[in-house]
């Protein structure tokens, strides 16, 4: 082979080795922007999914309100006391007799400043209330239903208007539950199996069109609205294709509208977990549970502060405020939203001990509340003691347990903060030495606070955390 030969070659193979390399090249960018996208049903980039979610992530926080019919039975039905917002089922009322109960809500000391003010001042930045429950009732003023409050109702005055305008005022957001199941529609299907309404002539996907009819007033009448809440949609008449297509519906009338996985089928149960690539929906909804540790994706825990979601007249079973305050940090702790619920009387009050722990909850909020809003999954990955958030360069270390000695051993935080002080106390210095893989903080003698004190570390460059399982003995 002649020298030009070679070099012919050589340069072929460069140019073969260039163009393969650029074709890789051009494929990766390919492949990067494509996970640039969020696989949810709309197509949305990772910057547009964030920036619709933000403010959503910065509240943590939130108020669940179960109300409608069932609040006029407060649980109770032919002596036996186990009910609430199921009660239609639970105790196989017939859909004409449990219509009755319309005629007997009349909630004469509701008060939309007061409801909002309450979770205003707990410290909660959304409401979620239920716009219609499995029941079928609709608490608004719905053009394409006649049960509602507006025409079943003695009190006939809009109260999601009423709720949605003074959420406005307080600078809270607005947000529906919307039950996908509905046991009074004519046209839903199933019926429940005891029911002996016939189903002749019921038509599902024309129910799809009336739900899809009350979505559209909820998201186009009522201002801003957060959340769309689904719910309901374990019945075998659901399925993926369909919440898909409700997913894009919703976002087709409020493109900025967050939603619930359960709009889709790909919920696994209470835990509420699910991929967020290949089932609609925008965050997991673990109920009455909170996951031992983050999901990798947005999530919220809903939870009852006693046994049921709607009015219960005899359940007293209320978890302690000590409980509560401790579950929001944890649950701030691994990265998700709490929606903490109340269910309020037929009269349109809420019960006194949820009244009672809203209110403590908010004084604790006053003074912690910056080491929940906005914050970050904790970067340990367990601390005797208590939990942790994080914002930017801040740690926030919530202790549930004072340390005895005053010394509180934070493992495997390597460096040492500009400042450490107590959020109850801005003033205060504490002391913070190295011992070993530890920090160890020097705290006062006595907490601010029993339930949960924060203490705030500031880094000029961010807390440098090593978890324990990487650290060898050698
Ligand atoms: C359940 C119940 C319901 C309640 C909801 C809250 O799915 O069916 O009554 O509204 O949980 O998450």
């Amino acid at each position: 082979m002649n020298l030009n030969k070679t070099i012919m070659i050589l340069i072929m193979g460069m140019v073969l080795a260039c163009g393969l390399f650029s074709c890789k090249k051009a494929e990766e960018t390919a492949l990067d922007q494509d996970t640039e996208l969020i696989k949810t049903d709309v197509k949305e980039s990772k910057e547009g999914f964030d920036k619709r979610m933000s403010w959503w992530r910065k509240a943590r926080f939130g108020l669940f309100i179960h109300w409608g019919l069932y609040a006029v039975p407060a649980g109770e039905w032919k002596g036996e006391t186990k009910h609430a917002e199921w009660i239609l089922t639970t105790a196989q009322i017939p859909v004409s007799e449990y219509e009755k109960f319309a005629l007997k809500f009349d909630p004469v000391n509701f008060d939309a400043a007061k409801w909002v003010g309450m979770a205003k001042d707990a410290g909660m930045k959304y409401i979620v209330i239920t716009s219609k429950h499995h029941d079928g009732f609709s608490l608004f003023d719905s053009k394409v239903s006649d049960y509602d409050v507006m025409d079943a109702t003695p009190f006939k005055r809009d109260l999601l208007k009423e709720l949605a305008e003074e959420c406005r005022k307080q600078g809270i957001k607005m947000c529906w539950y919307h039950s996908i199941m509905d046991w009074h529609h004519p046209d839903y299907l199933p019926r429940r199996k005891w029911e002996t309404r016939s189903t002749e002539g019921a038509d599902y996907d024309r129910y799809i069109q009336y739900m899809k009819g009350q979505l559209k007033e909820l998201v186009e009448n009522y201002g801003d609205i957060g959340v769309l809440w689904f719910d309901g949609e374990w019945e075998h008449t659901w399925n993926y294709e369909k919440g898909k297509d409700l997913y894009a519906y919703v976002r087709s009338l409020d493109p900025d509208i967050i939603i619930n996985n359960r709009v889709g089928k790909g919920r696994a149960g209470m835990a509420g977990t699910y991929d967020p690539g290949a089932s609609s929906g925008d965050f997991g909804t673990p109920e009455q549970e909170i996951p031992a540790t983050g999901l990798g994706y947005d999530w919220e825990t809903c939870m009852t502060m006693n046994d049921h979601w709607g009015y219960n007249k005899h359940d007293d079973h209320w978890k302690s405020t000590k409980d509560l305050i401790q579950k929001l940090a944890d649950i701030a702790g691994k990265g998700g939203n709490f929606l903490l619920n109340v269910g309020p009387t037929s009269e349109g009050l809420f019960p006194q001990a949820s009244i009672d722990r809203l209110a403590a909850i908010g004084q604790w909020m006053k003074v912690n509340g910056e080491s929940i809003y906005g914050t970050k999954a904790s970067l340990f990955e367990k601390l005797d003691w208590g939990r942790s958030t994080t914002k930017k360069n801040t740690l926030y270390l919530h202790v549930f347990d004072w340390p005895e000695d005053g010394k509180l051993k934070v493992p495997g935080l390597l460096n040492k903060p500009e400042s450490l002080f107590l959020l109850a106390d801005p003033g205060s210095e504490l002391d913070f030495h190295h011992e070993g893989n530890s920090a160890v903080v020097e705290l006062p003698e006595t907490a601010p606070d029993p339930i949960n004190s924060v203490i705030v570390l500031k880094f000029a460059a961010g807390p440098k955390v090593i978890s324990s399982k990487y650290i060898k003995t050698e």
